[in-house]
């Protein structure tokens, strides 16, 4: 039965949808629909935008480029860092009807593992998601896109948390399967996947990068043949649970991401052409419980 509860990480979450981190502001829609939002959230958990140690302002301007299926992003992870984030966020997340998964990332083991020590005893906190693949700053894909540099990681985290650890996989790897590997047998206690897949977008006026960070991350309609190739090929290798994710944006791509083996799947850039899609997601997800599907 698709769209029904799943049990993960001793939690039981009412359906499988869940946002892509960085695409959906929980906080925002909240300032504007209130208690509205809450009646209708539209994930079975929410995982933040991924915050580091220090504050970062993100890259320049231009940050997007709009794709017909998608859209390459070069926002560069601007967070308010860690200490902020504990005092103004942490509270505001707990008030979501749906539990918090924390998207952290670090510019070196320490800085990571100052991170997840210091949020690690946060009741708020259901899991981690450890953002190992980056493509807008500088050492964002180093460790996704290495088994070795992986488990390393994971495993230097696993000692400072009891909390699950999700492993954000790049798909810049030619063997997603390795790192994933490479990640359970580390610790993690779940792997996700895709993030978005490096890219350039030209400036129509001059030939130079028309994004402010130079490259940026495709992803929308136009990944999703490569997510879900990597998410199947990544799925058949461990024993731990995928989330998926790329380039979902309607039931049936939802249905595709669980059938390739996900156990959760990921809404990223549909998000911000519907803010309600994860709930127009789940319910026609749900429908094709009741009808025979065409295939595209
Ligand atoms: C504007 C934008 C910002 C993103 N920010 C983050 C982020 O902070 N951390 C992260 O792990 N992934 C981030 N992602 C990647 C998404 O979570 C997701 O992995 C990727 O976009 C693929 O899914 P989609 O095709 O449904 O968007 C971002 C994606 C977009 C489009």
């Amino acid at each position: 039965m698709y769209g029904g509860p799943v049990k993960i990480f001793g939690a039981e979450l009412a359906h499988p949808v869940v946002n892509g981190s960085g695409t959906f502001d929980a906080l925002a829609a909240r300032r504007v629909f209130g208690e509205q939002l809450d009646a209708r959230f539209p994930f079975a958990a929410y995982v933040s935008k991924t915050i580091t140690l220090e504050p970062r302002p993100g890259n320049p301007p231009p940050r997007l480029w709009e794709l017909g299926q998608g859209m390459i992003n070069s926002i560069g992870l601007p967070n308010k860092g860690l200490a902020r984030f504990i005092e103004e966020d942490l509270p505001a997340y707990a008030m979501l009807p749906a539990p918090l998964i924390v998207s952290v990332m670090g510019f070196s083991g320490d800085e990571l593992a100052a991170a997840v020590e210091a949020l690690g005893e946060r009741s708020e906190i259901l899991a981690f998601e450890l953002n190992f693949s980056c493509p807008n700053v500088e050492t964002g894909n180093i460790v996704g896109s290495s088994p070795e540099e992986t488990a390393a990681m994971t495993s230097l985290l696993r000692g400072r948390t009891e909390k699950p650890l999700i492993a954000k996989l790049s798909p810049s790897s030619a063997r997603p399967d390795q790192i994933a590997l490479a990640a359970e047998q580390a610790g993690a206690n779940a792997v996700s996947l895709i993030n978005t897949l490096p890219g350039m977008a030209v400036d129509p006026s001059g030939g130079g990068p028309w994004l402010g960070g130079g490259g940026g991350g495709m992803s929308g309609p136009a990944v999703r043949p490569v997510a879900l190739a990597q998410v199947s090929r990544v799925a058949e290798a461990v024993e731990i649970p995928v989330i998926g994710m790329g380039g979902v944006s309607c039931g049936r791509d939802a249905r595709e991401m669980l059938d390739a083996g996900a156990t959760l799947v990921g809404v990223g850039t549909e998000n911000f052409r519907d803010p309600a899609a994860g709930e127009r997601i789940l319910a026609e997800l749900r429908e094709l419980n009741q009808s025979s599907v065409e295939r595209k």
